[in-house]
């Protein structure tokens, strides 16, 4: 495999299993990376990784250099990102606990540097957004998966809110009727920048809790916390297995 990168969200600061060699601190024309990058080897396969909210968790879903992100990634070789992203779950099957692989995304962030083509030097591009996600990249996870015994619900649609608030019982209800399966922080930009770098990118979300309105009672952190600390375990099998394949 080409080298891969993984993105750590809220309950992955690191992966148990993935030995890392080395870190290096970056500096990008975006600014710095939310972490510095680890690099590890796993059978032989050169390995990436970095902590989207920081080494101390102390970067919120609206402040992240999600620019800076992507250019370190691709500076660094990647070439194939995973995302982990802990995400409410607004269909009715998706229950705490779950693992999806959306195919979808809507958009609903606001006022983030979201482009690399911002107009200068001059240049307007437009990249193909149709498939937000690498298909390569899901139908393999698709398979390491299955061959792993973990169970990872294949598609759905992605919202991407502002955060860092959770949303109100009413605009939870607009999104399921909008058609988004799953609401999260940090999906957006991050999936479009990894597009206009050319980087196969997948979201491997973890749903932490009922979204806003569907679980009869307030959301709490420590509630979220509990079940994605329980999920990663899958979480990291799966990526490990994955950086085997
Ligand atoms: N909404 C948005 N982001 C989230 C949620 C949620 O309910 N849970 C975990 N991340």
């Amino acid at each position: 495999m080409t080298v891969a990168g993984i993105i750590g969200g809220t309950g992955l600061g690191r992966i148990e299993g993935l030995e890392i060699i080395r870190h290096e601190e970056l500096e990008t024309p975006y600014g710095k990376p939310s972490s510095p990058l680890s690099h590890g080897r796993i059978d032989g396969s050169d390995v990436v990784f970095l902590a989207r909210h920081g080494a101390a968790h102390s970067i919120p879903p609206h402040r992240v250099n999600y620019r800076a992100n992507m250019f370190a990634l691709r500076e660094a070789g990647v070439e194939q990102v995973v995302a982990v992203a802990a995400v409410g779950g607004i269909q009715a099957d998706m229950l705490p606990g779950v693992l999806a692989l959306p195919n979808q995304i809507i958009d609903y962030t606001w006022g983030r540097k979201h482009s690399f083509f911002d107009g200068s030097p001059g240049k307007v591009t437009h990249i193909d957004f149709t498939e937000p996600y690498c298909e390569t990249l899901r139908h393999t996870l698709l398979n390491v998966a299955q061959s792993s015994d973990i169970q990872l619900s294949d598609g759905g649609v992605y919202g991407a809110t502002q955060g860092p608030r959770l949303e109100t019982a009413a605009e939870i209800d607009r999104m399921r009727r909008d058609g988004c399966t799953l609401v999260g922080m940090t999906g957006m930009p991050e999936a479009a920048l990894a597009r206009e770098l050319g980087l196969c990118y997948a979201s491997c979300s973890v749903v932490a809790n009922r979204a806003a309105g569907f679980g009869g009672k307030a959301i709490h952190m420590e509630e979220i916390q509990q079940t994605l600390n329980s999920a990663m375990i899958n979480v990291e099998t799966l990526l490990i297995n994955w950086l085997k394949t």
